[in-house]
């Protein structure tokens, strides 16, 4: 019975979740979406004495847990619908990124980090990802008003440059405090040693790949919601044409084993006919769900 109670416990951390959000958002007591909730609260606490759980209430359980996730989606995809995200926090149009200001003095970090190095890294270099990026949406934003797309290679590569930068620096100010250091908790800690199977052994993961890291670039935990796991990964420079912080909706494969028995070295047309085969549908469902992802704009 072992994991069945895991289960119940994990469906309770995420039923508490679920009420503190909903209290956040202020949704009405009497709404629909709190009456499932307390449902399942109600069952919850039916279950948890030790052994009391049966197979039957497990599915029971399953297929609650199941009905109001969906509930969920359809309340995120309302509210997204009506805008509410965005009226608080406005996505940032082409050409418009701003420094974000550090969430501490330029002296906070000493000694590990010098003052003079968080002064010359945030305000230099930073902003020329903030000012490298936004040159390179409006250099693409002005080839698809003017057709002109001679030099998409070269806004392209800027905009993974940049782009990355400017996010991957974002993050990493605030992955950093003056109260920083020891070990995480919860339930942090808790896939960090389901996966790497103790802190000890993910940091020793970490540093060696930040320390191997070729050339210049980043050392990077991620989380990947296909695997629903977290991964360490290295990042040559800031990114190979990517942009660190975002997700990935419509892919099209362009090495040769994707047309070359059919098209031989003619990628163009492989790439032109390609667009009637593209499931708008299963775009739109990952969209929607990327979309419930929203850090604070800059
Ligand atoms: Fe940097």
């Amino acid at each position: 019975m072992g994991k069945f109670e895991d289960y119940v416990q994990e469906v309770m951390g995420w039923n508490e979740e679920w009420q503190k959000f909903l209290q956040s958002e202020q949704v009405d007591r009497d709404d629909d979406i709190w009456k499932k909730l307390d449902g399942l609260t109600d069952v919850l606490e039916t279950v948890q004495q030790p052994g009391s759980l049966n197979e039957q209430q497990l599915r029971g359980l399953q297929s609650q847990v199941e009905e109001l996730h969906h509930n969920m989606e359809d309340y995120f995809i309302k509210r997204q619908e009506i805008g509410t995200i965005f009226m608080r926090d406005p996505f940032v149009e082409i050409g418009k990124h701003t420094l974000p200001p550090l969430p501490y003095a330029y002296d906070a970090l000493e000694p590990v980090i010098s003052e003079e190095i968080m002064i010359l890294h945030h305000t230099k270099h930073h902003q020329s990802y903030v000012d490298g990026l936004n040159k390179a949406e409006k250099n693409l934003a002005d080839a698809r008003k003017s057709g002109d797309f001679s030099l998409v290679k070269h806004w392209s590569r800027e905009l993974a440059f940049h782009g990355s930068g400017h996010y991957l620096h974002t993050i990493f100010w605030n992955n950093m405090s003056p109260n920083g250091g020891g070990t995480p908790s919860g339930k942090l800690l808790k896939e960090i040693e389901k996966y790497f199977g103790s802190f000890d052994a993910f940091k020793k993961h970490f540093t060696e790949a930040a320390k191997a890291v070729e050339g210049v670039g980043w050392a990077v935990l991620v989380w990947s919601p296909r695997s629903r796991r977290l991964e360490i990964l290295q990042s040559e420079r800031h990114m190979i044409l990517t942009q660190w912080d975002t997700i990935p909706l419509l892919v099209l494969d362009v090495w040769e084993h994707a047309y070359y028995l059919q098209y031989k070295n003619e990628r163009g047309p492989y790439v032109d006919n390609w667009w009637n085969i593209v499931n708008w549908n299963d775009v739109e469902q990952r969209f929607l769900k990327a979309k419930q992802l929203t850090w604070k704009p800059y």
